[in-house]
């Protein structure tokens, strides 16, 4: 997910960890974004250091969550950081998400994605959130998420389950959004 007004990160632009490496991400309208993906088994240092290059592609991006499918894996994982940019990094890693309850109440809030760029639309979720994961170390946690997290979370798990923001849309917008996409993408295809 990417918030509306861009998050430049000078100190990851000029930091970058040799040992980490910047993923391609997969953009709509490409078929393994509308896959599900399956749940990690077993949480190894491969799973680990796919979740270091995700969160590095995610700052680089920049966006403020990111979900496996976006770089062509179909696994059950998810990165996720909501600190502003003068505040220090707070990287959440969840695996295998389970939303365990979603509130009544919604909220609205404008939504965009890496995978669909340039891109904004308002859509109402609920507005808090218990998920159940795994972490990092494959240790289980809980967490109720609320506001912008909650948000976040629903949007990331959506992407685990090959749904993508513009589905919530108008049939109208979706498709309006889906022709643009597709004339970028065929004009990037000639160049
Ligand atoms: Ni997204």
């Amino acid at each position: 997910m990417v918030l509306y007004f861009p998050l430049l990160n000078i100190e990851t632009l000029l930091l970058k960890n040799n040992k980490m490496s910047i993923l391609e991400i997969v953009k709509e309208p490409d078929p393994i974004l509308r896959k599900k993906s399956k749940e990690v088994e077993n949480i190894d240092q491969s799973i680990q250091r796919l979740m270091d290059n995700m969160l590095e592609t995610m700052y680089e991006a920049p966006g403020i969550g990111l979900a496996a499918p976006q770089v062509g894996i179909l696994k059950r994982i998810i990165v996720i950081d909501l600190a502003k940019q003068d505040e220090p990094k707070k990287p959440l890693y969840i695996i295998n998400p389970k939303i365990l309850w979603k509130s009544e109440e919604l909220i609205s809030r404008e939504e965009g994605c890496l995978s669909i760029p340039g891109y904004f639309a308002e859509v109402a979720r609920p507005s808090k959130c218990k998920v159940q994961y795994l972490d990092y170390n494959g240790k289980p946690q809980i967490t109720d998420a609320d506001d912008l997290l909650s948000t976040c979370i629903q949007h990331e798990v959506d992407h685990c389950d090959g749904i993508l923001f513009i589905d919530y849309l108008s049939k109208l917008k979706k498709d309006m959004i889906l022709k643009k996409l597709i004339k970028t993408k065929k004009e990037k295809q000639i160049l």
